[in-house]
């Protein structure tokens, strides 16, 4: 990872640590229960590579991270509370995450099915008060639309819909990318999205390339996810190592190989990187970004 990365990548983290800390609700407020397990599955854990996205995207457009905090705090709970979902018996069961126990194991399954409801419910609060996002009434509507298509059945849970039905089965190359672009790429593409409709009148040639970059790491990302399921080792991920084959889940590896896969993740930083090609170094990180996301060990 590049030095500025790694610096601005500690930045972001500080900043949306701090800033979920003071959106959450406090474990003292009733129902006690579930803000314990809201905060336990939130704070101190991930690599908030969405946060980073929206904060990045906003950098490159000149936009300072102090507005794009309850954007970067709404993508990182939905993202949370799809990590709480995926993990529960009823999908891929698992019992590690973010290096802790999974929502359903250290509290219970009723408790995180909850916990995912009410995140998501508080990220679209967010959008729709947080104070600090600076944007008109109409930007933060475009933002609850994104975020909402971005999350829902033409979104995050249609992929994990898919992903579901899918198990099992021998899926095409076109079908798992239309899985992946869905449960990952999606949320992915509104982290970037996010910024950009923040920024005020911004052209859509500028918008459009930074969607399409978006739409390319958001399906590496994807890409890498399933290599590190049969690569990395579960100390170094925090969560289990080789879930996907024990729960016969189709993946990048197990369709392409592994060779295959690791091509396939290079081809689309490659594609990511021509986006942005209408940018100078304002855009350095958003490349440096790119490259990290297909080469991280976790
Ligand atoms: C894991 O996401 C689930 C996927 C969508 C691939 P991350 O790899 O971003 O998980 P955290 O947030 O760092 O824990
Ligand atoms: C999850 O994909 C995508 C989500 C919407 C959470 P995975 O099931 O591969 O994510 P991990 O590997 O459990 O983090
Ligand atoms: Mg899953
Ligand atoms: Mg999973
Ligand atoms: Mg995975």
């Amino acid at each position: 990872m590049s030095n500025a990365l790694k610096e601005y990548l500690i930045f972001c983290q500080n900043r949306v640590e701090r800033a979920l800390e003071n959106r959450l609700p406090s474990e003292n407020v009733l129902p006690k229960k579930l803000h314990e397990a809201m905060r336990y599955c939130v704070l101190d854990g991930g690599k908030r590579m969405r946060p980073m996205l929206t904060y990045c995207t906003g950098k490159t457009l000149g936009l300072a991270p102090e507005g794009l905090d309850g954007a970067a705090c709404a993508v990182e709970l939905i993202h949370v509370y799809s990590l709480i979902h995926d993990d529960l018996p009823a999908m891929d069961d698992d019992d590690l995450r973010r290096g802790k126990a999974t929502c359903h194991i250290a509290f219970d399954e009723a408790t995180a099915i909850l916990t995912g409801d009410a995140l998501q419910a508080l990220a679209f609060k967010l959008l729709a008060d947080d104070p600090t996002l600076k944007t008109d009434a109409e930007g933060r509507l475009k933002m609850i639309q994104c975020l909402a298509k971005a999350s829902g059945s033409q979104g995050m849970v249609g992929g994990q819909a898919i992903d579901l039905e899918s198990v099992g089965k021998k899926l095409t190359v076109p079908e798992l990318e239309n899985m992946h672009i869905h449960k990952t790429g999606a949320l992915i593409r509104a982290s970037v999205n996010m910024a950009t409709l923040a920024k005020q009148g911004l052209d859509s040639k500028t918008a459009d390339s930074l969607d399409h970059y978006a739409k390319c790491i958001g399906l590496s990302f994807q890409v890498k996810d399933d290599i590190l399921d049969e690569e990395s080792d579960t100390a170094t991920l925090g969560k289990t190592q080789g879930k996907d084959k024990d729960n016969d889940k189709p993946t990048y590896p197990a369709l392409l190989g592994m060779a295959g896969a690791k091509q396939k993740a290079q081809e689309l930083h490659q594609l990511a990187i021509d986006s942005l090609s209408v940018f100078g170094s304002e855009a350095d990180l958003l490349r440096d970004l790119s490259l990290y996301i297909i080469q991280r060990d976790h």
